[in-house]
């Protein structure tokens, strides 16, 4: 099996901070978002892995090669943002195999679905669906008994509460990337883009059929709001017993949970709880609650609530919630 991830979205709802670092390398908890979902591919034994790229996907690159040398990583370029569809088309000739599943997954949000149950899918293909109350913003699924019927994108009037969250199964990838090439060529679009729904929709109509895959939680990335709440159920996932040795902060209390790199210094602080603070970041003299403090930035004397400073960003002698862009400086007083 092999993987595509699609992570040339631009991120407009984070800017500033998607100006200078693409969205998926944005910190939760421990690891850039698109760390998240490698571990989550890996984990499943898929060694091949296609990142579709676009806004500053050199640095998606860099990253991914420095971090994961044991995926077999490949990168392509979509240069222009014609839609999910259309990137998911770019990734076709990595396809070394007809018969070889594909597994997509998009890298703008943290998915955590059934994957050990794709093998066993008995030839169908799976589409991994939660319910939501505001289905109009995703991909919609309609069911005929436990197969998929119909699928729309972002519908006006959804038929059923049951959203595409952003992972799918291919058990004969040839038929996704031959449908998606027939709507590239026809010109087949929804909200003026090329959409996987769309060729999903036209592969059901083939007669390919859809299961859907269990999804226990999809945890959204897209606004400042919604990647401090990821990053606090991540923290209250996995870190809430991270210990941390006493020699290693000078005057630091610590409420769980917490994640701070080990080559972050903190000192003279209050920290937690929901705080992530990355590689290389200083933090002394504050009391922070809910923020990420992404990579190489400084907050000296600051009391920082629900905030997140961007890398190498600095924050002096503020009471403030704030979302701090990259390289900026606030100095108060
Ligand atoms: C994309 C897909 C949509 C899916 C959503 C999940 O939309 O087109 O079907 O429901 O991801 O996040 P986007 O959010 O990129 O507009």
């Amino acid at each position: 099996m092999r993987a595509i991830i699609p992570t040339a979205g631009v991120g407009k709802r984070l800017q500033p901070f998607t100006h200078t670092v693409p969205k998926v390398l944005l910190q939760v908890a421990d690891r850039p978002i698109v760390g998240h979902i490698i571990e989550k591919v890996v984990a499943q034994g898929i060694r091949d892995i296609t990142f579709i790229v676009g806004h500053l996907g050199d640095r998606i690159q860099r990253y991914v090669t420095r971090r994961y040398p044991q995926v077999n990583a490949s990168f392509v370029e979509q240069a222009e943002p014609l839609g999910l569809g259309h990137a998911v088309y770019l990734g076709r000739d990595l396809q070394r195999d007809e018969s070889e599943p594909l597994l997509v997954i998009l890298g703008d949000s943290i998915i955590d679905a059934d994957l050990e149950t794709l093998a066993q899918s008995e030839g169908t293909d799976l589409i991994g669906v939660l319910e939501v109350d505001n289905p109009r913003r995703f991909g919609v699924v309609e069911l005929d008994g436990e197969f998929i019927s119909r699928m729309v994108e972002k519908p006006e009037h959804p038929k059923t509460n049951l959203a595409v969250v952003g992972i799918y199964y291919f058990n004969h990838p040839s038929i996704l990337f031959e449908t998606l090439e027939a709507n590239i060529a026809q010109g087949i679009k929804t909200c003026d883009e090329i959409q996987l729904t769309d060729a999903l929709q036209g592969m059901i109509e083939k007669g390919v059929r859809m299961r859907l895959l269990k999804v226990h939680s999809w945890l959204d990335c897209g606004t400042p709001e919604t990647l401090l709440s990821t990053n606090h159920e991540l923290l209250r996932r996995r870190f809430m017993d991270a210990a941390f040795p006493a020699a290693r902060f000078e005057n630091v209390a610590i409420t769980p949970p917490v994640c701070i790199s080990e080559t972050a210094r903190v000192k003279d602080s209050l920290i937690g709880p929901d705080v992530t603070i990355a590689g290389d970041a200083v933090v002394s003299g504050s009391i922070i609650r809910n923020t990420i403090v992404n990579e190489g930035a400084q907050v000296h004397n600051a009391r920082l609530t629900d905030s997140i400073v961007g890398n190498h960003a600095v924050v002096r002698e503020s009471a403030l919630r704030l979302y701090v862009g990259d390289n900026s400086e606030i100095v108060f007083g």
